[in-house]
């Protein structure tokens, strides 16, 4: 089958890219109002853009011409800080959780169970729960497309990552221990799976 994406529906492109791109990692993204409201919110367009300088990247995607922008986008819009807690197993449900919409002045540490854990460098809590977690400032806002679907990207340089100490020795994370969740298509999250190793080129 070929695909001219230029004749697919938005929902169509959606389906094939989040059915093809995966698994995905979770950045658990937390937030604060310009009132002191704290957010939470899961991002599965996520990445790593360099690490020097160290700049992560999600993609809040928009719902719909003129419409409200996210609560993740309008508190880093406003504060230019977040931090982004590394989503694990024992996260998962509050995860799914804080991805409901619910209402600007709602505090989703509160509604998925979380504790809010005080940062070293940014004014938004960590969660206490995740292992590890990034405290980041707004380096960079790229804006993609007009319309629902497209994106406000956020580009965040680290400033302070609080690591459990069990789960790092010389700079190596254990998968192991870290347990990671990443998201499929829909409602379908994975766990890791059998890890297998190959020998990079010696050329
Ligand atoms: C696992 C998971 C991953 C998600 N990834 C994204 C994403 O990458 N981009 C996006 O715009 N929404 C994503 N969502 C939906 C947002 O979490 C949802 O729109 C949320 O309500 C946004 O919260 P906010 O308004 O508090 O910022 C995801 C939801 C789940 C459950």
């Amino acid at each position: 089958m070929e695909i001219n994406p230029d004749k697919l529906s938005s929902k169509e492109r959606y389906k094939l890219l989040i059915g093809s791109v995966i698994p995905r990692p979770i950045a658990f993204v937390s937030t604060v109002s310009e009132n002191g409201v704290p957010n939470l919110a899961p991002f599965s367009f996520f990445n790593v853009v360099c690490f020097n300088p160290m700049i992560l990247a999600f993609f809040p995607i928009r719902y719909k011409k003129g419409d409200e922008l996210k609560d993740t986008v309008k508190n880093i819009t406003a504060t230019k800080e977040f931090v982004i807690n590394v989503a694990t197993e024992k996260l998962a449900k509050s995860v799914n959780t804080a991805s409901g919409l619910y209402d600007y002045q709602v505090d989703e540490f509160e509604v998925s169970g979380l504790t809010k854990s005080k940062s070293v460098t940014v004014n938004p809590p960590g969660v206490l729960e995740s292992p590890i977690r990034f405290e980041c400032v707004l380096e960079k806002m790229i804006s993609f497309g007009d319309d629902a679907g497209g994106s406000n990207g956020i580009f965040g340089k680290v400033k302070h990552i609080i690591i459990e100490d069990n789960l790092i020795d010389n700079f190596r994370i254990d998968e192991n221990l870290l347990k990671p969740i990443s998201r499929l298509a829909g409602s379908k999250y994975a766990r890791l799976g059998e890890v297998f190793e190959i020998e990079r080129p010696k050329v």
